[in-house]
């Protein structure tokens, strides 16, 4: 058996610098054309860690651009927004190429020790932004470093609507949603709110990372949680809604750095994201569902023209290895029963 169809948009991707980078980019290029590349790394030759204007944005691009093994994919650039950025700064990255700010919660995740806490701190960049036309990108976790784990994508959604209410313009993305009350709220929000989902928390549930043996590889923010959490991204990635689309957060660390006291957030799920993903959605009988979720829907929230290209895959079993340039990758070591052609 074999499926075709368009060659997508992952519109939330971690490609990381240097040697990572080189290894992890061709798994994403085989799949999908273009990608949103997270700012939430330390450009070459920088003290400091986060894309945060248009010139580090440059050095970022250039050395994706020559890391490319396949010249059609295209880097689409983020800069970070931070409580110091700027209106100026906004424009000029703009104008620079940059398609969107990313917001990340001070201290939530990998590399957000500058972000944001007051969030309308940056109101007169969001301001900005949505006279310039860039989409703002929001990690959707609360900055409220004292609130519980789980609750914190449910607190965030004040600020959500709040934002969405004072920026009727904007285009805001909730990153990476994990839980049924956000999938509610994006859908409750306006046509300029929309929201990604990963292919791993269509997966995993709390029990996955920590209801057995603690499982390192599983760990990520927003950590995965309840079963009918699960449930409703399933039923979201699936159910034709526009305003949810595919965003892998594909986002990978050392083996010891996720094997280790103090082990970092992310799963590394690039080399399996479309074999996996047809997999479940042939499970759900919606593999007619795939298309628009990959590479359909995201492009056009973000106003992009839908690629021409096509990717197929084949119903053959293969076993994903235990490691891929050092990263454990999801499914390590387990079979999938698609396989890119
Ligand atoms: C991401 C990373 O490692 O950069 N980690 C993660 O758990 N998702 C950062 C992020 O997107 O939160
Ligand atoms: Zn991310």
């Amino acid at each position: 058996m074999r499926f075709e169809m368009r060659k997508g948009d992952d519109l939330h991707l971690h490609l990381r610098t240097g040697e990572m980078l080189r290894t992890v980019l061709p798994h994403t290029t085989r799949q999908f054309k273009r990608a949103v590349i997270m700012p939430n790394v330390t450009v070459k030759g920088r003290k400091y860690t986060g894309v945060l204007d248009r010139y580090d944005m440059a050095v970022y691009r250039d050395e994706i651009l020559a890391s490319r093994d396949d010249i059609g994919f295209e880097p689409l650039m983020t800069i970070q927004i931070v409580e110091k950025t700027t209106p100026d700064m906004v424009r000029d990255a703009k104008a620079a190429g940059a398609i969107a700010g990313k917001v990340y919660p001070r201290g939530m995740t990998t590399n957000s020790e500058n972000g944001v806490y007051d969030y309308e701190a940056i109101y007169p960049t969001l301001t900005a932004m949505q006279e310039c036309g860039m989409l703002v990108l929001f990690h959707g976790e609360s900055p409220d470093p004292d609130l519980f784990c789980l609750d914190r994508e449910m607190k965030f959604l004040k600020i959500l609507k709040d934002v969405a209410k004072t920026f009727p313009r904007l285009k805001i993305m909730m990153e990476h949603v994990t839980t049924a009350k956000a999938i509610e709220c994006v859908a409750e929000l306006g046509s300029n709110v929309a929201a990604t989902i990963t292919v791993h928390h269509l997966f995993l549930t709390l029990n996955d990372v920590i209801g057995d043996k603690l499982e390192p590889h599983h760990f990520c923010k927003p950590v995965a949680k309840r079963p009918d959490d699960r449930a409703m991204l399933i039923t979201a990635a699936m159910g034709g809604n526009p305003k949810f689309f595919l965003g892998t957060d594909s986002a990978p660390h050392l083996k010891g750095a996720k094997e280790c006291a103090s082990g970092c957030a992310g799963v590394y799920t690039a080399p399996v994201a479309t074999p996996l993903l047809l997999e479940l959605f042939e499970q759900h009988n919606a593999m007619d569902k795939l298309e628009d979720f990959c590479s359909g829907f995201g492009a056009d929230f973000y106003g992009l023209p839908r690629n021409k290209e096509t990717i197929s895959l084949v119903k053959e079993t293969w076993k994903v290895p235990p490691i891929c340039g050092g990263v454990v990758p999801f499914r390590a070591g387990k079979e999938i029963s698609w396989q890119m052609e």
